[in-house]
C-alpha cells in the first residue's frame, strides 16, 4: 500500500508535527509514505482553458506532472495544512484547482480510474472556534472527490495561538493512521 502526503505549509511547525506523527502510524503498518513539500514545488495556477475537456491531463508541464502519477500511483492520499482564512493555504489551492484534469478524465472523457482511495485531512488552526474552520472540509472532500478518494479521517488541533501542539494529539494522529 501506498499513501501520498501533500504538506502545504511553508514552516515546520504544528502541522509538520502531527503530520509526523500520522506518517509513523502509517509506517508503522508498512505503508510506503512519499512526503511531498507542496511549498517547494512549482505549480502553475489553473487557467481554466478547458484543455483538460477534451484532452487526458493537463497543458502545463510543470510539477504538477508528478503530482498526477503519484495521485493514481496511492492507495491513502493525505491533506495537510494549517488553516489560512478558514481554508488550505494557498500552495495547496492552487494544487488542488490543478486537479480539474482528474475529474473530467473521469466525468467529462468517461475514463474509469479503478482504484477507490482513502483520504485523510490533517490541519491545525490557531483559533479555537471549530465553526471557523468548517471549510477545511469541504474543500479537501471536493479535492478527495476529483482523486477518487472519500474523507476518511480528519485529525486536528485547534487553538494553536494558546498552546503548542504536543502530547495526547500527536498519540491520537499516530493511532488514527494504525486504522485508517
Ligand atoms: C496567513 C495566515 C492565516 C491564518 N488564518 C487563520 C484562520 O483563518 N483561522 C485560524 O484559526 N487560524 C489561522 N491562522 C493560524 C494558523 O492556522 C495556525 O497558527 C497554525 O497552527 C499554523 O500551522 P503551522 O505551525 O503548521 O504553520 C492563520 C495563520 C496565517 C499565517
Amino acid at each position: 500500500m501506498k499513501a501520498l502526503v501533500l504538506f502545504g505549509s511553508p514552516r515546520r511547525g504544528n502541522t509538520y508535527k502531527l503530520t509526523e506523527s500520522f506518517k509513523k502510524g502509517l509506517e508503522e503498518r508498512n505503508i510506503q509514505v512519499e512526503f511531498i513539500d507542496v511549498t517547494k514545488l512549482n505549480i502553475s495556477h489553473c487557467k481554466s482553458c478547458d484543455f483538460c475537456l477534451k484532452n487526458k491531463g493537463c497543458i502545463f508541464k510543470d510539477d504538477m506532472e508528478q503530482i498526477y502519477t503519484k495521485i493514481y500511483e496511492s492507495d491513502i492520499i493525505v491533506l495537510a495544512s494549517p488553516v489560512y482564512f478558514g481554508t488550505v493555504t494557498s500552495y495547496l489551492k492552487v494544487l488542488i484547482d490543478r486537479c480539474q484534469p482528474l475529474y473530467n478524465r473521469r466525468f467529462v472523457l468517461n475514463i474509469e480510474d479503478k482504484v477507490k482511495r482513502k483520504g485523510v485531512l490533517i490541519f491545525t488552526a490557531g483559533r479555537k472556534n471549530k465553526k471557523m474552520v468548517d471549510a477545511m472540509e469541504l474543500v479537501a472532500k471536493y479535492f478527495l472527490f476529483s482523486c477518487n478518494a472519500d474523507l476518511n479521517e480528519v485529525i486536528y488541533c485547534l487553538n494553536t495561538d494558546e498552546n503548542d501542539i504536543e502530547g495526547a494529539i500527536l498519540e491520537t494522529a499516530y493511532e488514527r493512521a494504525l486504522r485508517v
